[in-house]
């Protein structure tokens, strides 16, 4: 269980995150939704500390996080980060990318010599076949598609066996075909390994298709925090206050590109059907 009591984050004037709390329960997915420069990042930075809090308290398993070495330690050991460009390291092989993962438990000597214990490898070669990227181990990183990339970074994440997983804006270059195979590995291989999830997106169709629980963010605040059947429209007015912002109008419509695709898909079944 990860608890955010209160968390706030200026910089300067200006309050990126005012007063947020929120817990999180192993192995729950849970979708950060906002428009851009609602404070998603910053509310993952914070978490992770790669920005430090203004205000306000991060509890891990019932124990208050202190910037102490130690526990600095176990939070880079425990969180997972995957980010919108997945950071592979392109002329390393697939294997020896997810193997990164890894590296935190391993001596400084062998990281840099490259020599991996077997028990690693496994481990590695268990996380490519969670996103379904096994055939490709041996494959280059740079010679692989956005997508089967940001499959590998999955894979990376997955490898550290971390408790949580943040991931922001994890599809945001990919196309929409390829983003919804995507989600759909990181949302399956996170339930298998019962990790719990914090996943920005600022695309209202993905967060309601994939999220378990969805926190509405705008201009700092939690605006909704509920279950996805619970975003309406007024919600939906509450976390983009501009309605003819770009997310809104580009959800409805791949919404209306999916709905008619699979209107498609059932006159055609019937229209086989009655042919036969
Ligand atoms: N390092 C920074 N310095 C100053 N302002 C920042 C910094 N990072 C983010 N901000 C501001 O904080 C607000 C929230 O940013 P961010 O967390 O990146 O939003 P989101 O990820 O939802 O797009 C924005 O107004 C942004 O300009
Ligand atoms: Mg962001």
């Amino acid at each position: 269980m990860i608890e955010i009591r209160g968390l706030a984050k200026s910089y300067g004037a200006h309050q990126a995150l005012k007063d947020v709390t929120l817990s999180i329960r192993p192995g729950e997915f849970v979708v950060v939704l906002g428009p851009s420069g609602a404070g998603k990042s910053t509310l993952l930075r914070c978490i992770n500390r790669l920005a430090q809090p203004t205000a306000g308290e991060i509890v891990v398993e019932g124990t208050p996080f202190r910037s102490s070495a130690r526990d600095l330690r176990l939070l880079r050991r425990n969180v997972a980060m995957i980010f919108q460009q997945h950071n592979l390291v392109k002329r390393l092989s697939v294997l020896k990318n997810v193997l990164v993962g890894r590296m935190a438990d391993l001596s400084p000597v062998l990281s840099c010599l490259q020599l991996f214990p077997e028990a690693d490898v496994k481990i590695a070669r268990h996380c490519l076949e969670q996103v379904a990227m096994s055939h490709k181990a041996d494959s280059r990183a740079d010679a692989l598609s956005g997508g089967e990339q940001q499959r590998v970074g999955i894979a990376r994440a997955l490898a550290q066996q971390p408790k949580f997983m943040l991931a922001d804006e994890p599809v945001a270059s990919l196309d929409p075909k390829t983003s919804r195979i995507v989600l759909s590995y990181l949302k399956q291989s996170c339930k298998e390994s019962n990790i719990a999830v914090l996943c920005n997106l600022h695309q209202i169709d993905y967060a309601l298709e994939f999220g378990e629980r969805i926190v509405g963010l705008s201009a700092g605040e939690v605006v909704y925090d509920g279950a996805p059947a619970g975003v309406s429209g007024d919600v939906i007015r509450r976390i983009y206050p501009g309605l003819d912002d770009p997310n809104v109008l580009d959800a409805a419509q791949r919404l209306t590109e999916r709905r008619r695709a699979a209107a498609e898909a059932v006159i055609a079944a019937a229209a086989a059907e009655g042919r036969a």
